[in-house]
């Protein structure tokens, strides 16, 4: 055990000992110190475990994005720091704690203090993060701001990065999850950011009056519910030149506005749910306008493009990036496009979503959990040797399990998984309702002869309630019609931009 306070430029490297080895390397960058000082750096050994670190441009506060053992806030103006762990790690808050003379609590109680002062100048940030073997050189990507912009996409007005996140990030520092949702989808950002602790884009479909509720749910998250929110979420809104709502509130208002905490959430709201413009136009849901417009700000390399209601399991992030930066099995090194899968689950409604795989694989047992849409579609989302995956144990870290293709049995397959933005996008003119909305982006990987790599012992776990088959009319009329758009013009269309490859349709 051993902390060491390191000059004026605030740097605190502390290690905590026995075989969960946590080291975090923290620095704040003041006046014109330079970005590292590597005097007294003797304990590494090789067991250390490397948590990516973010600082809070505005609180001066730093929070490692996942990390196994727990979750810490330094204070580098004060050198306090907080720790929090789970309440039932025992074992782990007495390895953690000994020696530690900081604040400790656990994550029930957690409401992260920070309300520090600022940082003076508010200069550029050094990396937080040094690595051994770097990953950033072994991502090697451009760092992308936050700045906000309005701009025109198609039929639709866009206010990128809206609100934006108040940490900033390296891009090669952590991933990004990249989502869509209209307000009565909120109720799901905190029990997701509990688990992905990382950056999360949004893009909030608010046509007409649906821009209010949007605009309460935003506050409410930002100043009634985890810090994580404010910290991690950008969100942006978008909605169609047809549907522009009378007023759109500046963002300095937003940021600065305070919440009255004790009113019910605006997703909870019958006022709001009840008249829902979306609803009441018949308007349909633009969904792969979200998703490219989440994906397309992310500021990360590494993107999970998911729906808000699939929860990845916990400490993916920096599970991930730990297996890029290693690189060490021949999967990871051909040259073909590549894209990460994540198998998807659904957990009874009253079931937790598992923390990792063996409870998930004692979940699958007793039937409290099952593989994702078994009921509705089992063709969809069934992923190439998800038999065999379920039935391997959990090892430590991560892998890939298994490479898997388009092709054959998997031909209408529509993966989820951890990509970049050099991956095809969605087409902006399929809706939710007429399903079939990620099928023109898997035939440009098929044609494109992208691997699909398995991921070991990372997984997706659908919000709690398995879903059954419905009869919907409506939807199944707009289905028809956007069979027939995608094969009459989108296939057509490309064909032409992508190509053609045996084996390969939408
Ligand atoms: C906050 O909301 C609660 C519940 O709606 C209400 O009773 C209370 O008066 C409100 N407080 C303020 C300061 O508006
Ligand atoms: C999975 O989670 C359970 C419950 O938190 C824990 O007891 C178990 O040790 C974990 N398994 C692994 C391999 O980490
Ligand atoms: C199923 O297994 C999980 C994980 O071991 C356990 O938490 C849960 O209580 C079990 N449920 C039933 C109905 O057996
Ligand atoms: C978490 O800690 C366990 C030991 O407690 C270790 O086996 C595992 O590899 C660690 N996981 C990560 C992602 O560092």
């Amino acid at each position: 055990m051993m902390m060491m306070m390191m000059k004026r430029n605030y740097a605190v490297r502390l290690s905590i000992g026995l075989n969960i080895c946590v080291l975090l390397y923290v620095c704040a960058h003041f006046g014109s110190s330079g970005p590292w000082s590597e005097d007294g750096a003797t304990n590494w050994d090789n067991n250390v475990v490397q948590a990516p670190l973010v600082q809070d441009n505005q609180n001066n506060n730093i929070i490692p994005f996942s990390s196994n053992a727990s979750e810490r806030i330094v204070d580098v103006q004060t050198n306090k720091e907080t720790i929090i762990i789970e309440k039932d790690d025992k074992e782990k808050i007495d390895v953690i704690t000994s020696g530690f003379d900081g604040v400790i609590k656990d994550v029930e109680s957690t409401k992260i203090n920070l309300q520090t002062e600022s940082v003076p100048g508010g200069q550029e940030s050094p990396p937080l993060v040094e690595s051994s073997i770097s990953l950033q050189d072994a991502i090697g990507c451009k760092d992308k701001n936050l700045d906000s912009r309005v701009s025109q996409r198609g039929d639709y007005w866009v206010l990128y990065n809206y609100v934006p996140m108040t940490v900033s990030v390296k891009c090669w520092e952590t991933i990004t999850y990249t989502t869509h949702a209209d307000f009565t989808f909120l109720d799901n950002l905190e029990p997701l950011l509990e688990r992905w602790r990382a950056p999360v884009s949004i893009a909030m479909y608010t046509p007409g009056t649906d821009i209010q509720p949007t605009i309460e749910a935003i506050k409410y998250l930002r100043n009634c519910a985890s810090p994580l929110v404010a910290q991690l979420v950008t969100f942006h809104l978008f909605f169609s030149s047809k549907h522009v709502p009378k007023s759109i509130p500046s963002r300095e208002k937003i940021l600065s506005d305070s919440y009255n905490c004790s009113a019910v959430a605006p997703w909870l709201n019958s006022l709001y749910t009840t008249k829902m413009y979306k609803n009441e136009k018949k308007l349909l849901y633009p969904v792969n306008v979200g998703r490219n417009i989440a994906r397309e700000t992310a500021v990360t390399h590494y993107v999970l493009a998911s729906d808000i209601e699939l929860y990845p399991s916990p400490d993916l992030p920096s599970r991930f990036l730990e297996m890029i930066r290693q690189r060490d099995q021949p999967e990871l090194l051909k040259p073909n496009p590549k894209v990460f899968v994540l198998p998807i689950f659904e957990v009874d409604e009253k079931s937790k979503p598992p923390k990792n795989k063996t409870l998930l694989l004692k979940m699958l047992k007793n039937g409290t959990a099952i593989p994702f849409h078994k009921k509705v579609c089992s063709g969809c989302h069934s992923v190439p040797k998800s038999k065999e995956w379920m039935e391997e144990k959990e090892v430590a870290g991560l892998h890939v399990y298994h490479v898997g293709k388009r092709t054959g049995v998997f031909i209408h397959w529509e993966p989820i998984f951890i990509g970049t933005n050099l991956d095809p996008m969605y087409d902006e003119r399929l809706s939710w309702e007429g399903k079939s909305d990620k099928m023109t982006q898997g035939y440009a990987l098929c044609v494109l002869d992208y691997d699909f790599l398995i991921l070991d012992n990372a997984f997706l776990v659908h919000r709690p309630g398995i879903k059954i088959y419905k009869k919907d009319s409506r939807r199944d009329a707009l289905a028809a019609k956007t069979n027939v758009l995608i094969k009459k013009i989108i296939v057509p269309e490309l064909r032409v931009i992508y190509g053609t490859r045996k084996g390969c349709v939408v």
